[in-house]
């Protein structure tokens, strides 16, 4: 079956597990800013997108592409600073049609925030956030960054890409 990987980021960490999942499989990688995507060429898709304000930042494309993806086998990987459980899954179920997530095998990875690298409007918020924020380790995690980035976490995104 032919593959390929398809990825929203903002700051680049959703982008170099894209890149990194690439290497390891073969498949090609695009970004959905790239308008040279033929999803039919495709028998199915790993889709990967960071969490940015307690939602996917793919959905709009989701949607958009909805009739396509509802076709293929999707393993979608959601990249966060939040580990796997209920707020996570209820940011996820906001973001995307319920059917599709029933369908799409979920692997959850970490990510990486470094606040100089952050836009002025962001860095507010996170500001703000860390603020207000009773959870101290989150607290933490938005007031001075942090990076959980894991090349290792890819491993079961590429043993479903092997059993397809
Ligand atoms: C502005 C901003 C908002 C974020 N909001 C969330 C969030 O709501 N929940 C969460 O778990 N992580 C959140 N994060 C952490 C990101 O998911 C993490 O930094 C991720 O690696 C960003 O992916 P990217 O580098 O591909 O854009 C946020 C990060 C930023 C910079």
């Amino acid at each position: 079956m032919k593959g390929a990987i398809i990825f929203s980021t903002k700051y680049g960490s959703t982008a170099q597990y894209a890149n990194w999942i690439a290497e390891a499989t073969g498949l090609p990688v695009f970004n959905i800013k790239d308008s040279k995507i033929d999803l039919s060429m495709y028998d199915f898709l790993v889709l990967g997108s960071p969490v940015i304000y307690y939602k996917l930042t793919i959905h709009k494309w989701v949607k958009k592409h909805l009739a396509v993806l509802e076709q293929k086998p999707i393993i979608f990987f959601s990249v966060s600073g939040a580990p796997a459980g209920p707020k996570l899954d209820e940011w996820i179920a906001k973001s995307l049609p319920k059917n599709f997530i029933l369908k799409m095998k979920h692997v959850v990875l970490r990510g990486r925030q470094r606040p100089e690298e952050l836009t002025l409007f962001d860095r507010m918020m996170m500001k703000i956030g860390g603020f207000f924020n009773k959870d101290p380790q989150a607290r933490k995690e938005e007031l001075q960054g942090f990076d959980l980035m894991d090349k290792s976490s890819i491993e079961p995104i590429l043993e479903m890409v092997r059993e397809l």
